[in-house]
């Protein structure tokens, strides 16, 4: 378990985290627009930036504010920025090697040992001899969680991991972190909500560097309670229907007709109920509508 509490920090005169409080354990999802502070949250908890004020606790230990603990605790925090770039020229079997040595791990063999066990746990044993400027995106991803794994972390916080990636590759990655989570912490940010749906057991919703919303994704999913509606419209209205109501999906009904799932207070002419999903109660939560009276005071 780690501990967020009233974290705070800004950069010049301008607060992006403010008061952040969060309990975060299992598998973790930060939701938020861009420049809801997520990144610098994750910088934060993984030691490369300082916050101004609040404490880090991880199993109970005040990991901000102790020198020697937190290089302690580092050893066990794997970081994957979002825009993990290395060596272009390398091969993959050299680049792990080279971090490797970074991270201490001094002899050979037993480095050789490790490379290999993890170019097997993220499938790139077959083209370890690739250089890196050769791979698609999502292969460069996983060469970015190999080298998470070269030491062995209890906590892995990872910066939008499926940004860039096409769709085969985000359903691939998704399932590779959830293999690798057995007996982890993991926390993974992203803007796109079905990034962390099938993947995350609790969930954190951060707008403006304030945290809206904490809480299993079932509960998320209920602050969209009563306010999820489908009206079939002519695909011509389309245009008129966007303006005027928070379309979350639309579907082909059939030649001339779009069945359009909406957020409304109030129930919209001939709608029908939907049942609330994840996205509609982050959605919710994020307008700032739902049962959650701290959001709507929040935003
Ligand atoms: N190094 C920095 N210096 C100044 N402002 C920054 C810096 N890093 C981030 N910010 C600002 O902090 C806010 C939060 O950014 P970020 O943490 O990257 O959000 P997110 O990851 O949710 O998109 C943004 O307004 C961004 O412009
Ligand atoms: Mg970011």
């Amino acid at each position: 378990m780690i501990k967020v509490k009233n974290v705070s920090k800004s950069y010049k005169n301008k607060k992006v985290l403010k008061n952040v409080s969060l309990n975060i354990e299992g598998i973790y999802g930060l939701i938020g627009p861009n420049g809801a502070g997520k990144t610098t949250l994750m910088r934060t908890l993984s030691g490369l930036i300082s916050a101004n004020e609040g404490e880090v606790l991880i199993e109970e230990s005040d990991v901000m504010n102790s020198e020697s603990l937190i290089k302690n605790i580092r050893d066990h925090i794997a970081y994957l920025p979002q825009d993990f770039t290395i060596y272009p020229k390398a091969t993959i079997y050299e680049c792990l090697n080279h971090i490797a040595m970074l991270k201490g791990m001094k002899d050979k063999k037993e480095r050789m040992k490790r490379i290999d066990k993890v170019l097997h746990q993220v499938n790139l044993q077959d083209v370890q001899t690739q250089k890196i400027h050769k791979l698609s995106g999502g292969m460069r991803k996983r060469v970015g969680i190999a080298q998470m794994f070269l030491t062995e972390p209890s906590i892995l916080i990872i910066d939008e991991p499926t940004a860039g990636l096409d769709i085969d590759e985000r359903i691939r990655f998704r399932n590779l972190l959830r293999e690798l989570s057995k007996d982890k912490t993991i926390i993974i940010s992203s803007h796109i909500v079905e990034d962390v749906e099938f993947l995350c057991t609790k969930i954190g919703i951060l707008k403006n560097g304030v945290v809206l919303q904490e809480g299993k994704p079932s509960e998320i999913s209920q602050f969209s309670r009563r306010l999820v509606w489908e009206i079939t419209i002519q695909s011509d209205d389309l245009a008129e229907v966007l303006k005027s109501h928070t379309v979350v999906d639309i579907k082909q009904k059939d030649y001339n007709h779009l069945d359009i799932r909406v957020l409304a207070k109030n129930k919209p002419a001939n709608a029908k109920p939907l049942e609330p999903t994840l996205i509609d109660g982050c959605l919710s939560i994020i307008n700032g509508w739902g049962m959650g009276e701290e959001c709507n005071g929040a935003i």
